[in-house]
């Protein structure tokens, strides 16, 4: 039997990178799947890639930055697949440079809208549905730069910190109810994200290979294993947890 096999999940950002990675992955584990994206051709590739997978895949537009609109789809979603299982708050944009002084008021705000308030909205639609039914499992995905700071992300480093933190606090809180938030903190992973980064000369992938002791980028299907892992029943007792997974990119000193 597949370790998710009859539960339902819900991905944030699924229509590309980690997010349709994750959405592969929770399939191919047993899972039907809730896409979420802004992008309604992402959401489409998507659900191509879960054919033959899912036990049932649907797609739903929702920006996760506007709370209205998450608790319609999460209640929309619940509703149509008869529960909600599983969370994965993933939907991120990059903004990387400029340094603090010139960082404008819409650069900070569109990432913290995101990344920090749109997974908070994440958190807060997905436990008034897990709480009453007393199960659950919510996965946001922060980053390295989370706790690893990077000059000229201020506004993305302070989301993901935020992410790290307001996972644990949902832990506690949710523990007696039985439902869990960890987190993971993704290194360089090879998505759109980082390729539009490097098309654009903000990243230089052979000096950033460098830098990396596995001597390589992420793969997004190894994230989207570990949130299997965290989604299963192999992983009741993980609450509060934020798991690093970045080639050990973090694990030496940079300067
Ligand atoms: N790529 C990396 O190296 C890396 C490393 C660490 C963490 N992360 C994090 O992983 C997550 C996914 O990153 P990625 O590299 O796959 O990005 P990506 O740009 O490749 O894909 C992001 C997806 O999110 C969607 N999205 C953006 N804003 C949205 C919104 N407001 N509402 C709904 N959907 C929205 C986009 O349409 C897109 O499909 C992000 O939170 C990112 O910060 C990425």
């Amino acid at each position: 039997m597949s370790v998710l096999e009859g539960k339902v999940a819900l991905v944030t950002g699924a229509g590309a990178g980690l997010g349709q990675a994750i959405a592969v992955q929770l399939a191919k584990a047993g899972a039907s799947v809730a896409v979420i994206d802004l992008n309604e051709g992402a959401t489409r590739e998507t659900l191509d890639k879960l054919e033959g997978f899912a036990m049932v895949g649907r797609s739903y537009l929702c920006d996760v930055s506007d709370g209205a609109q998450v608790d319609e789809t999460w209640a929309a979603a619940a509703k149509d697949f008869g529960r909600l299982d599983i969370v994965v708050n993933n939907a991120g944009v990059s903004f990387v440079g400029p340094l603090i002084i010139d960082t404008t008021d819409a650069a900070w705000h569109k990432s913290i809208n995101v990344m920090q308030t749109g997974v908070f909205y994440g958190m807060r639609a997905a436990a008034r549905l897990m709480i009453p039914q007393g199960s659950g499992s919510v996965v946001n995905i922060s980053s390295i730069r989370g706790f690893s700071p990077n000059p000229g992300r201020i506004a993305y480093c302070a989301a993901k910190a935020a992410v790290l933190m307001m996972t644990k606090v949902a832990a506690g809180e949710w523990a007696p109810h039985g439902v869990r938030a960890n987190a993971i903190a993704p290194g360089v992973q090879k998505t759109p994200m980082w390729d539009t980064d490097v098309a654009n000369g903000i990243f230089d992938e052979g000096e950033f290979l460098k830098l990396i002791p596995a001597g390589k980028l992420g793969d997004p299907n190894d994230v989207g294993e570990l949130v299997v892992y965290l989604s299963s029943d192999a992983a009741k007792y993980m609450n509060g947890s934020c798991i690093t997974i970045d080639g050990a990119l973090t694990s030496v000193p940079l300067g």
